[in-house]
């Protein structure tokens, strides 16, 4: 196309230039991090929280959710995707807004059904080119950001038995069985809580909300 008849389409010139600033990090080097994270072994058996953790109860002042998500290695391949969505990152990133993040650890993530940027719907529509090109690269960075967004909750302290709708507009709420937390719907336990900040806390979870 001659730079002339680009002329001719301004709104052509704006759509391009609003994808662009809507992809943070192109597809491929998102997939190629997942995979590096996700063929890792697991970690010891050692607690990697031990250094981290304040005593239970007590909240980190000062500190913010995006200051402390990176730093805990069994949710080292959730809290990447976390960074590849501006919504999210922005948000963790807000010492003035409250969130719960409901980490799924890394094992919950290698065996997820189908990676987070896929779809099956996508798949059915498009075939096996799906994620191809850039209308399939903005197909995968939706999904993945539906998929990072359904396990942020916008509260916190978030109470027992309180429904709210996360980030990606799917409600969920918890309740107590047998001293585990329990997030429904779906039964998806609570395996421990890595961290409790200023802006809210971060609960691993062992299965996926998406
Ligand atoms: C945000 O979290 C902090 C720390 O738990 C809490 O003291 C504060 O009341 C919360 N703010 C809101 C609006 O929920």
């Amino acid at each position: 196309m001659k730079p002339a008849s680009l002329l001719a389409y301004p709104a052509a010139i704006a759509c391009l230039v609003l994808a662009a600033s809507a992809v943070p990090r192109p597809l491929e080097s998102i997939i190629e991090s997942f995979n590096l994270l996700s063929q890792q072994s697991p970690l010891g058996k050692h607690n990697p929280f031990i250094n981290i953790m304040p005593p239970a109860g007590e909240v980190s002042t000062g500190v913010i959710i995006s200051d402390v998500i990176g730093k805990t290695q069994t949710i080292a391949i959730f809290s990447g995707l976390t960074r590849d969505i501006d919504l999210v990152s922005d948000r963790l990133d807000d010492a003035a807004k409250n969130a719960t993040v409901l980490a799924p650890d890394n094992g919950v993530m290698r065996n997820l059904k189908r990676k987070p940027w896929e779809d099956q719907d996508d798949y059915d529509s498009f075939g096996a080119n799906a994620y191809d090109g850039d209308a399939g690269e903005d197909r995968a960075h939706k999904n993945l950001r539906r998929f990072v967004e359904s396990h942020i909750v916008p509260e916190s302290p978030w109470a027992e038995g309180q429904k709210v709708k996360t980030l990606a507009g799917n409600e969920v709420w918890y309740e107590t069985k047998d001293g585990k937390k329990m997030i429904q719907p779906g039964d998806v336990e609570v395996t421990s809580i890595a961290d409790k900040v200023s802006n809210g806390e971060i609960w691993i979870i062992s299965g996926s909300l998406a």
